[in-house]
């Protein structure tokens, strides 16, 4: 991990009209290492928490029969039940010891239609346009670049499909920003950076949205749905 305000250099620099998207950078192997030693109380600590979140996306997801989903970041598969069986599943991490847990729970629910896969989603080994949405929950703010991160979403997803982001922001409200700022660098210790940028992000991407909301209590998180031209 480094802190951007000590590079010399832009390597890991993501900016937007010279603004960072985050004072923090990261490396693979940093955030592999941090979810390798979470892999075993992830679930009790970023279980509930952001579970509210989870059923609002599914909610606003509507995924319909047959539908192809990729999910990136899967993790634990902490979302594996809340997929319907009617839809094919296809869930990514790089993370060896967070897809063992998964692994143990799609054995134990009998999940048969979701698929694990290791995988860095920086670059995704499947062919453009597989899938018919591509999601991504909690996972953007924990990885190094983002935007290659959002580019690759993008071209797995069919011309029409459906991209959606549920994320932890940098707050608009000035004193929250500040405190996110700060506690970044801490965050990073625990699997993501609190101060990604979201209007730097989305103008970075190329994501124009459908929908952006507030979700959860405190509304701490933001579902942001988008739509492949
Ligand atoms: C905060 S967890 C989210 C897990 C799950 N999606 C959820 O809803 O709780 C972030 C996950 O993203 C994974 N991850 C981080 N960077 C990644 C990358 N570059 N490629 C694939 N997975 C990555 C981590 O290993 C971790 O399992």
């Amino acid at each position: 991990m480094i802190t951007l305000f000590e590079r010399k250099d832009d390597k890991f620099r993501t900016e937007l009209g010279g603004q960072a998207l985050s004072v923090i950078a990261i490396e693979n192997d940093f955030v592999e290492g941090v979810y390798d030693k979470l892999a075993g109380v992830y679930d009790w600590i970023f279980g509930p928490i952001l579970h509210p979140g989870r059923l609002y996306a599914f909610d606003r997801i509507a995924i319909r029969p047959g539908d192809r989903v990729l999910e990136v970041g899967v993790g634990t598969g902490i979302n594996a039940s809340l997929y319907p069986r009617h839809c094919h599943v296809t869930g990514i991490d790089f993370s060896a010891s967070m897809l063992e847990k998964a692994r143990s729970r799609m054995r134990r629910k009998g999940l048969t239609h979701i698929r694990l896969l290791q995988m860095d989603a920086a670059t995704l080994k499947f062919p453009d346009e597989s899938f018919d949405i591509v999601y991504a929950p909690y996972v953007v703010n924990c990885v190094p670049d983002p935007i290659k991160v959002v580019g690759e979403m993008r071209r797995v997803c069919r011309p029409g499909g459906k991209i959606v982001i549920l994320n932890h922001f940098r707050s608009d409200n000035a004193v929250l920003s500040r405190l996110d700022r700060a506690l970044s660098p801490l965050t990073v210790h625990i699997g993501f950076k609190s101060d990604l940028d979201l209007p730097g992000f989305l103008a970075q991407a190329d994501l124009q949205p459908v929908s952006i909301e507030k979700v959860s209590v405190p509304r701490l998180w933001s579902l942001v749905i988008c739509r492949k031209d």
